[in-house]
C-alpha cells in the first residue's frame, strides 16, 4: 500500500519506517529542513533505540523516502497519516494549528477510492469529525475523504518494539469499509485490533495516559506515606504488583512523572472534562501531586544536609526517564529551579548520559554540566540520583566516598542498593524508606511536610 506520514517525530518516524519494513511504500514529511536533511542522510535526530536502523534499511531499499512538501509526499497514498505536534496550550488545552496546517497542505487527487486520512497524534475528543469537515469543505467534490482515529501509544526509548508488539491497536473508524481498509494495514501486528468509534478511540488515548498518571500519584503518595510511618514502599509495591487485579507496572515511586506525553495529556482531559461538565478530578489531583515531588526532595535535601545554602549537590541523570534525550517536563529541570530559588548559594552540577544540548536549553543556566559521574560529584555534599540511568548501578560505595566530600546520596528513583551502600559507608535515602542512618536524616513532619517556604 501507498501510505504517507506527516510529521517526523518519534510518533511520525517509528509509524513510517515500521510500515515501511511492514513491506509498504512510505512518504515521510516534516516542517523541519534539518530534521529532514538528516533523515535523508539515514540519522535520526534523536535518541530512539534501533530506530536509525530502521529507517536506513527501509530508505536503503527504498521503500522510506523524506520529503518537505505535504502536498507532493501525500499525493499517491492511499492513507495518510497525520503525527504532528499538539503541545498544551497555557489552559491546558492541546494546541491542534500543526494539525490544521498539515491538513489544509493536503492535495486534491483523481476520484477513485475514499482517501483515509488517519490522526495518530493525540488530539481532544472530536477532532476526527472536525478535521474530516474541514478537508470537505476544501477538497473538491471528487476526492472521497474520511478521517480515522487510530491512537498511538507507543513509549519513547522503546518505540520500535512498541511499534511491533503494541499491546492493542485502536482503530476509531466513520465507517465499517475504512475500518476494514484499516484493519487490512494493520492486520500483520501480533495484537488484538479494536474497532470503535472516533470519539471513542481518541479519549481512550487520553485516557490511557491519564490512567497511568493517576497510578504513578497513587504510588508516590503511598511512598511519602511509607516514609511517614516507617515502613518500606518497594515491598509494599511488591505486595501490589502480586495481585493481578493490581499488576506490577508503574508503581516506581520516585520523583514522578514528566515527558512529553503523560502530564500533557493529563492536563488536556482536565480541560476538556472540565468543559464536557464530567470533571475528572482524579487526574487533576494526580498532577497537582505530581507537581509537588521535586519540592519534596529539595526539602529531603536539606534535612540531610541542614542547610544545602553554598553546598555542591550534583544530580545524577536528567532526561525525564532513561533510554532518551528528551528533557521535556523532565522532573531534573523543577527540581533544579526549586533547589536555586531556596538556596541561592548553591553549587548544583549534573551529568546526564544522553541529555546533551537539550539539557543545555532546558536548565536553569547556573547548573554545571559535567561530562561524567565522576566529574559531577568529585567535592559535592550530596547527590541526587534524578534519573535511573543503568550506568548508575554500576557506582560503587568506593566511588561516592573518593569523589564526594561528603557520601550523602539520595536516590530519586530507588535504583541503587541502599542496603549494601549503607553498609559501606554511604548514606543512601530511598522514596518510601527508611533512611539507614536515622540520626543523620529526620522523618516525619519535617521531611514529608509540603508547604512552600
Ligand atoms: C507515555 C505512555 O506510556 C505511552 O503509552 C504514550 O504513548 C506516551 O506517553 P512515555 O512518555 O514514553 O510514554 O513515558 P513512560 O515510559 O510511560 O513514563 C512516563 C513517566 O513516568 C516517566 O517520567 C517515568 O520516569 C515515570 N515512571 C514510569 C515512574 O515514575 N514510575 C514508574 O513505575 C513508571
Amino acid at each position: 500500500m501507498k501510505l504517507a506520514v506527516v510529521g517526523a517525530g518519534i510518533v511520525g518516524l517509528t509509524t513510517a519506517a515500521g510500515f515501511a519494513e511492514l513491506g509498504h511504500q512510505v512518504e515521510c514529511c516534516d516542517v523541519d529542513a534539518g530534521k529532514i536533511g538528516q533523515l535523508a542522510s539515514g540519522v535520526v535526530p534523536y535518541h530512539e533505540p534501533k530506530l536509525e536502523t530502521l529507517v536506513r534499511r527501509n530508505a536503503e531499499a527504498g521503500r522510506l523516502r523524506f520529503g518537505l512538501d505535504p502536498e507532493q509526499s501525500t499525493s499517491q497514498a492511499e492513507v495518510i497519516f497525520l503525527a504532528v505536534g499538539t503541545p498544551s496550550g497555557d489552559n491546558g488545552h492541546l494546541q491542534l494549528a500543526s494539525l490544521w496546517a498539515a491538513a489544509d497542505k493536503l492535495g486534491a487527487w483523481q476520484g477513485g477510492r475514499p482517501r483515509i486520512v488517519v490522526i495518530k497524534s493525540t488530539v481532544p475528543v472530536g477532532t476526527a469529525e472536525r478535521l474530516e469537515a474541514r478537508l470537505r469543505g476544501r477538497l473538491p467534490p471528487e476526492c472521497d475523504v474520511r478521517v480515522a482515529s487510530v491512537p498511538e501509544f507507543l513509549r519513547e526509548g522503546t518505540a520500535v518494539r512498541d511499534f511491533f508488539e503494541p499491546a492493542r491497536i485502536v482503530i476509531g473508524a466513520p465507517d465499517p469499509e475504512t475500518f476494514e481498509r484499516l484493519e487490512l494495514l494493520h492486520r500483520r501486528l501480533p495484537a488484538p485490533i479494536v474497532g470503535t468509534d472516533r470519539r471513542s478511540a481518541e479519549l481512550a488515548k487520553l485516557a490511557a495516559n491519564a490512567h497511568l498518571a493517576v497510578r504513578l500519584s497513587f504510588a508516590n503518595e503511598m511512598a511519602a506515606l511509607a516514609e511517614q510511618t516507617g515502613a518500606d514502599y518497594p515491598a509494599i509495591a511488591h505486595i501490589l504488583g502480586l495481585d493481578e487485579r493490581i499488576g506490577p507496572h508503574y508503581l516506581g515511586a520516585g520523583l514522578g512523572f514528566g515527558g512529553s506525553c503523560l502530564p500533557k495529556d493529563a492536563r488536556a482531559l482536565v480541560r476538556l472534562a472540565d468543559e464536557a461538565g464530567a470533571p475528572q478530578t482524579l487526574v487533576a489531583a494526580a498532577l497537582r501531586a505530581n507537581a509537588m515531588l521535586p519540592l519534596r526532595m529539595a526539602r529531603k535535601l536539606e534535612a540531610a544536609l541542614s542547610g544545602p545554602s553554598r553546598r555542591k549537590v550534583a544530580l545524577l541523570g536528567l532526561t525525564f526517564k532513561p533510554g532518551t534525550d528528551d528533557m521535556r517536563e523532565a522532573p531534573s529541570v523543577r527540581l533544579a529551579a526549586v533547589l536555586l530559588r531556596r538556596h541561592p548559594g548553591i553549587v548544583l552540577t549534573a551529568y546526564d548520559p544522553s541529555a546533551g544540548e537539550n539539557a543545555k536549553r532546558a536548565l536553569p543556566s547556573a547548573v554545571r554540566l559535567c561530562d561524567s559521574a565522576e566529574s559531577a560529584l568529585r567535592g559535592a555534599d550530596a547527590a541526587i540520583l534524578v534519573t535511573e540511568w543503568p550506568e548508575f548501578r554500576s557506582l560503587r560505595a568506593e566511588d561516592f566516598k573518593s569523589w564526594m566530600r561528603r557520601p550523602i546520596l539520595l536516590d530519586g528513583r530507588n535504583a541503587l542498593d541502599a542496603e549494601a551502600l549503607n553498609a559501606q559507608g554511604v548514606v543512601c535515602i530511598g522514596i518510601g524508606r527508611l533512611p539507614a542512618t536515622p540520626a543523620d536524616f529526620p522523618t516525619g513532619s519535617a521531611a514529608n511536610s509540603l508547604e512552600w517556604k
